[in-house]
């Protein structure tokens, strides 16, 4: 697959969504770096999402205990204030949902209206198998107990699916790489525009995907936030048998690209967390909060 990019038509007919879901969102497999994965997907749209925490009412050694946990590398320049949580408006975009939902379990929570989005037929028909409990839809509820337990109620998981089912209100197909991703949907400007470890698969150069942030800057309000976690260095990733390419990006780079399309980075959390090698060959990850600059 050397030098040959897996573009949109590959995505429709062989992006499987129940081998990715195997593959990067099984339950059953123990602590494998998938699963770390998704914890530290989840803990970081938890304090993104969540209530805002001051300083003062952080529990003490709370913030510890989660960078020992998860080997943060901070490189926010107010450290303290990495997460200060709190972000919340009316409507949200998630881009390139693919087949999951873990990505809106605390937005839901801060947003009235939420739209998921993917390129593919079969992972917009997965998406709304769970939204209609159709039979057979994934079983996301581990998932759904963490999230739960970092809002400080596992109990509540049952509730919080039937709250994530009321919030979205559309599964809309997107191409990341047009002027508008959901063309011909035309919505109206968003509060927030969320979209993670799908970029570097829809790119297929830096150009393009600095072109994609721009896309994305499209669809937000001046002032409204830009929530991404990006695989850093992935130059492919398995499907079922299927190998799947992406832009391999260093974090400089994604840096850049950020501020070059029109945002002001408010946390830039830079993790050393890698999936398994035969799956994904990452080195780290950085998840990133910005914001729309006012203004052309
Ligand atoms: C690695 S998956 C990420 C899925 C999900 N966001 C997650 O966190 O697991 C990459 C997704 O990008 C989607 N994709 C590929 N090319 C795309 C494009 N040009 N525009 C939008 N989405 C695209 C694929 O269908 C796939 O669902």
């Amino acid at each position: 697959m050397e030098g040959s990019f897996t573009g949109g038509d590959e995505y429709q007919k062989h992006f499987l969504p129940r081998d990715y879901l195997a593959a990067f969102y099984s339950f059953d497999s123990g602590p494998v770096p998938e699963a770390e994965m998704l914890k530290f997907n989840l803990e970081c749209l938890h304090k993104t999402f969540g209530p805002a925490v001051t300083p003062q009412a952080r529990p003490p050694g709370r913030m510890l205990e989660i960078t020992l946990h998860f080997s943060f590398r901070v490189t926010s320049t107010h450290s303290w204030a990495i997460f200060p949580g709190g972000l919340q408006g009316d409507t949200l975009i998630d881009i390139d949902s693919g087949p999951t939902i873990y990505q809106v379990l605390a937005a839901c929570e801060s947003f009235k209206d939420i739209t998921l989005s993917d390129f593919t037929d079969r992972n917009r028909e997965e998406l709304e198998k769970w939204l209609k409990k159709e039979p057979g839809a994934y079983d996301w509820t581990p998932a759904v107990r963490f999230a739960c337990e970092l809002e400080g109620n596992s109990d509540r998981w049952r509730e919080k699916e039937e709250k994530l089912r009321a919030v979205v209100k559309r599964v809309l197909k997107c191409d990341a790489n047009l002027g508008n991703p959901l063309a011909p949907v035309v919505l109206p400007l968003a509060d927030c525009v969320l979209t993670l470890l799908a970029m570097e698969c829809a790119c297929c150069s830096l150009d393009a995907y600095r072109a994609a942030l721009r896309n994305l800057a499209s669809l937000l309000k001046p002032g409204g936030h830009l929530v991404t976690i990006v695989t850093l260095r992935l130059k492919s990733y398995m499907v079922g048998k299927r190998q799947f390419s992406c832009v391999p990006l260093e974090k400089e780079e994604v840096e850049q690209a950020v501020l070059d399309a029109g945002f002001d980075i408010e946390q830039l959390l830079h993790s050393p967390r890698s999936y398994t090698v035969s799956l994904a060959a990452n080195t780290g990850l950085c998840f990133i909060v910005a914001r729309k600059r006012p203004g052309p």
